[in-house]
């Protein structure tokens, strides 16, 4: 039986990696944090001490939390942070997802370090897994490593409006090069593949073995073979590794940047598992392992050739439910801008501007009071509901030059507010802006179907026509292609404050985000639940 109550202290530790020790934001001294285990449908508790020495805040990714935003812990979002000494108890509520999902924390740069890998069982009885139950389980989770300290990268490159460091290292469960994976002949295993990584998607791959893509999100797919998988910041994906292969060699899985964009730079380093048969065999440390095919750092086609054919499983025991007739449309642009240097300051963005990033050309300013909050004691002046529908120009966003007024966004707290029950279409459009750049959208709250996706300036006259909806991805995350766009769908049905936003970091923090306010409904199922006597103060 899955444990209900877990406490949690949020404190420093010393790690050493790449030669270099230094303290470290934990959870419980870990690293990667602790592995949740639960069944769907249950309901967890978990107890948050923050003995750090800055403010905290933890969330849930994925995990829907219906009618219950208090826990879900964007910072200035649905709660005020928790400060150094305070504890907060979340409520974790899991009602559909199924698979792989993680937690981290969700105020400043501290998820560099403090995050971890949520697994969800079926629930207890007959049904289990909807394919062949494999032998053994093993979470995979991806990070970046910084030599510096990740809270100091972000005051420099919020200072100086540039770019932060690239990091140092990929990680591959807190590794970069050591961690190994014993496995027995003949036998099969579900690798939870988490990318907790703060800027890269990643191709990743096991030399001589395909994976079978089972699950992507927290959500079952039907059953797809490659041999590598493609993974941004903010997805899991679970997929089953057989091990059939030559026991008497060892074997690499491989983890390195997939990074579009031009003068974007990159951690270029590969990260590498060794991945080992049991047994009596004759693998020696002269035999040297064998490395994979890796697609190319930028090869868009090889990413998309893959996340292009992962489909819901959609059967009698995981029914969907997309939506068919759309109540509101939106349209909006993804894309990293700037803006002007105040005077006095240096900047180091391009042409001495400071770099910025928008939705809709709106770069996203956090309040100083959560927008939970102020939603549900109707306290005015937080954040404006006027988030736009459409991009204020409308042009061709991925042409070769763009218009100086689409560089420089506006800036504020805008929302957009939807009746409970809408249906969503929202269309995500890449731009040309600063180079471009994949972006790895992210929703709270919800999980919603990718309907279709392209290359180049998304048309609403020719391109509804090839949508799927018949089995289209369920997905948190959905990386919406460079000079591409992706469209999504979801039914508005959970009440409450929900945080969209890139999940490579500096996009965040630049104001890559917007908010979706879901009014409550007339039954009693369908409103927001109050919310818990320790809720940070502001
Ligand atoms: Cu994975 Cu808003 O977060
Ligand atoms: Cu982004």
């Amino acid at each position: 039986l899955a444990l209900t109550h877990h406490h949690w202290v949020v404190q420093e530790a010393s790690y050493t990696r790449l030669c270099h020790t230094k303290r470290i934001l934990t959870v419980n001294g870990k690293f990667p944090g602790p592995t949740l285990m639960v069944h769907k449908g249950e309901t967890i508790y978990v107890r948050v001490h923050n003995k750090g020495k800055y403010n905290i805040t933890l969330h849930w990714h994925g995990v829907k939390q219906p009618r219950y935003p208090w826990s879900d812990g964007p910072e200035y979002i649905t709660q005020c942070p928790i400060q150094p000494g305070e504890t907060f108890t979340q409520k974790v509520i899991f009602s559909t997802e199924e698979g792989t999902l993680w937690w981290h924390a969700h105020s400043d740069w501290s998820r560099a370090t403090v995050h971890g890998a949520i697994i969800i069982y079926p629930k207890l009885g007959p049904a289990g897994y909807p394919f062949p139950k494999p032998d053994a389980e093993v979470p995979i989770i991806f990070g970046e490593w910084w030599k510096k300290d990740v809270m100091k990268l972000l005051k420099e490159a919020l200072r100086t409006g540039g770019d932060p460091n690239v990091s140092d290292a990929i990680t591959i469960n807190g590794q970069p090069e050591t961690f190994r994976l014993a496995v027995d002949q003949g036998k099969s295993y579900l690798l939870r593949f988490v990318n907790a990584a703060m800027s890269l998607s990643l191709f990743v791959s096991i030399a001589n073995h395909n994976l079978t893509v089972v699950g992507v999100d927290g959500s079952y797919t039907k059953p797809i073979t490659n041999d590598y998988i493609v993974i941004s910041p903010g997805q899991s994906l679970d997929a089953l590794l057989l091990a059939n292969q030559n026991p008497n060699q060892l074997y690499y899985m491989a983890a390195r940047a997939y990074s579009t964009g031009v003068g974007v730079n990159f951690d270029n380093t590969t990260a590498t598992a060794i991945v080992q048969y049991n047994g009596n065999y004759s693998a020696t440390p002269f035999s040297p392992p064998i490395l994979p095919y890796l697609p190319y750092y930028n090869d868009t086609n090889a990413a998309f050739r893959f996340l292009g054919r992962l489909r819901s499983l959609a059967n009698k025991d995981h029914p969907i439910h997309v939506p068919v007739k759309v109540t509101t449309h939106m349209v909006s642009t993804v894309a990293v801008n700037t803006i002007p240097c105040k005077i006095n300051d240096t900047c180091e963005g391009p042409n001495g501007t400071r770099l910025a990033a928008s939705m809709n050309n709106i770069s996203f300013v956090n309040p100083s009071m959560d927008i939970l909050q102020a939603y549900y004691r109707h306290i005015n002046g937080v954040y404006k509901r006027d988030f736009p529908n459409f991009p204020p120009y409308l042009f061709d966003f991925t042409a070769d030059y763009l218009p100086l007024s689409l560089e420089i966004p506006s800036r504020g707290t805008r929302v957009k507010v939807v009746k409970y029950n809408s249906t969503v279409e929202l269309v995500l459009q890449g731009t040309n802006l600063i180079s471009g750049l994949d972006h790895p959208m992210h929703l709270h709250g919800y999980s919603f179907f990718i309907v279709g996706y392209g290359f180049g300036n998304f048309n609403r006259s020719n391109d509804p026509s090839s949508y799927n909806l018949i089995d289209p991805p369920l997905r948190n995350t959905v990386i919406v292609p460079i000079s591409g766009w992706v469209t999504i769908r979801f039914t508005a049905n959970n009440p409450g404050v929900w945080f969209m936003h890139c999940h490579i970091e500096r996009h965040m923090t630049w104001g890559m985000d917007t908010v979706f306010i879901v009014k409550n409904g007339k039954r009693t199922k369908a409103r927001l639940l109050p919310p818990p006597p320790d809720m940070p103060p502001c």
